[in-house]
């Protein structure tokens, strides 16, 4: 079962409570939404007050991407605001496996995204505890850049740990998905697909509904 979380970063906010209108109509399950602080990724966007104003529109699991530096600074005011995961990028922060237990104690899912730079092995000792793996199929800080196919083994390298250390966290991935890439990605082991410029510059609905029967 593919679960599809279009990614607001795409969206038009002009135009956002009929977007999430059209979204709420469709097979998707998340709506993903991007937090950057210009240090860690050379962008800045959504903060927790946007959190809590999609949250007060609709019920849908807000999947919170938190791309800052010292993300234990953001990810309580973002959970606080209503994000139901939260997945920060591990080499951001002194103390990972503290941050994960501590998000658990809000009673909010905990996720860690891997940079394409960044192999598993660093990181291991924490997915036991994680409810999500996003792997990152392009570099993180915009939409609407080209899938790295490269990426491919190590959506299948997450998926094997998982299977061998019996675990079961969710296998995302984000970046240049589309009908295509999402595919392949979906062959290789993932099972969440985080679509903006494919979702938002295609029929919403139409592009959710293919994601979502790959
Ligand atoms: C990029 C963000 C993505 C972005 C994906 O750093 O994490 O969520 O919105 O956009 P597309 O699907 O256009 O690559
Ligand atoms: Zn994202």
């Amino acid at each position: 079962m593919i679960i599809v979380a279009p990614s607001l970063l795409s969206a038009d906010l002009f135009k956002l409570s009929d977007q999430l209108k059209t979204i709420e109509a469709s097979p998707a399950a998340y709506l993903h939404v991007d937090i950057m602080d210009g240090h860690y990724v050379p962008n800045i966007n959504f903060g927790d007050k946007f959190v809590r104003e999609v949250r007060a529109q609709t019920d849908l699991t807000l999947d919170c991407h938190i791309m800052v530096e010292n993300p234990e600074q953001v990810v309580f005011d973002v959970a606080k605001a209503g994000g139901d995961i939260l997945t920060f990028h591990p080499e951001t922060t002194r103390h990972a496996y503290r941050l994960i237990e501590e998000i658990h104690k809000l009673g909010k899912k905990a996720g860690i995204a891997f940079d394409p730079a960044l192999g598993i092995s660093a990181y291991e000792d924490l997915l036991p505890i994680v409810d999500q793996v996003l792997v990152m199929t392009v570099s993180p800080g915009f939409g609407g850049q080209q899938f790295i196919e490269a990426m491919l083994p190590k959506i299948a390298e997450v998926k094997k740990w998982r299977a061998e250390k019996h675990a079961h966290f969710d296998i995302e991935v984000d970046g240049g998905i589309n009908a295509q890439t999402g595919r392949q990605c979906v062959n290789s082991g993932a099972n969440v697909l985080v679509a903006g410029s494919y979702v938002f510059g295609n029929g919403i609905q139409e592009s959710i509904q293919k994601l979502s029967q790959l």
